[in-house]
């Protein structure tokens, strides 16, 4: 009932009939919902969505249009590490799935074990480990538990942020995005571990959400922005604070380049 209830709440707001793609932004990448023309409403107005105590997140719900997209902006995402819940998510998930949302694109903050994969990169995230050792859909009753992830990046939205990189004239590698659980980052040795594991980035997101977004029938996509190598890799030292003072480098690039990927999609 808490999910209608919140489903009527944003229809009465929504300038549109359904949403064609949601986003996530990440830490310290919230800019890109100032570029859209759109209607805002805080997370404590929507009954399953959660309360964000991050700083560098700014928890609203951003509903716009970019070219022809129908846009629904989730500014502020609740971490694993925050409450012990790996399912901080579901609800604002079920909530844009239910207004039609066929595509979640999810952006992060993420440091990088890869030579050659540095600070202001972007890594478009072509699979992942979950290293976290929990997962979203722990207490799902249902066989719908079961979710492949064979597929779990999408491959047409891939190619399509891929062109829209190349159209946009920023450079995106690509690689496998590591979930710690956080708060406390990484030792080296875990960092070690990741390069050996085939792991080119670590983080404390995006994962649970992409899981659930599976769950639901969502496609998607994830781009990471580098704001730091991994523990042991550098002399820079490692900090919350650091990683929202080089966010905006990546946040620059991404927000040209989601900009174009919704352009480009024809609905
Ligand atoms: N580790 C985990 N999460 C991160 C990092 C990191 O080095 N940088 C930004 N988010």
């Amino acid at each position: 009932m808490t999910l209608d209830a919140t489903i009527n709440i944003i229809r009465a707001i929504m300038p549109f009939e359904q949403v064609d793609v949601a986003m996530v932004l990440g830490s310290g990448l919230g800019g890109f919902a100032d570029q859209i023309d759109g209607v805002s409403i805080d997370y404590s107005e929507l009954p399953v969505f959660p309360d964000s105590s991050v700083s560098g997140h700014a928890a609203n719900l951003v509903l716009g249009t970019v070219g022809n997209a129908r846009v629904a902006i989730l500014g502020g995402r609740v971490h694993y590490y925050e409450k012990g819940q790996a399912d901080a998510m579901r609800g604002p998930l079920e909530t844009i799935a239910a207004l039609g949302a066929k595509q979640l694109l999810l952006t992060n903050a993420a440091g990088s074990v890869r030579n050659g994969l540095g600070p202001g990169d972007l890594m478009l995230i072509s699979d992942h480990i979950n290293f976290a050792g929990t997962n979203p859909l722990i207490g799902e009753e249902t066989d719908r538990r079961f979710v492949p992830l064979t597929d779990a990046y999408d491959d047409d939205i891939a190619n399509g942020l891929k062109t829209a990189a190349e159209q946009s004239g920023v450079e995106l590698q690509s690689g496998v995005y590591t979930w710690f659980s956080g708060p406390s980052f990484e030792t080296p040795a875990e960092i070690r571990a990741t390069q050996n594991l085939g792991g080119d980035a670590v983080g404390m997101s995006t994962v649970p959400e992409v899981i659930l977004g599976r769950f639901l029938g969502l496609k998607i996509g994830a781009i990471s922005s580098i704001t730091n190598m991994g523990a042991g890799l550098s002399d820079e030292n490692i900090s919350h604070e650091h990683t929202k003072a080089m966010a905006p480098v990546g946040a620059a690039k991404l927000t040209k380049l989601l900009k174009r990927y919704l352009e480009n999609l024809v609905s």
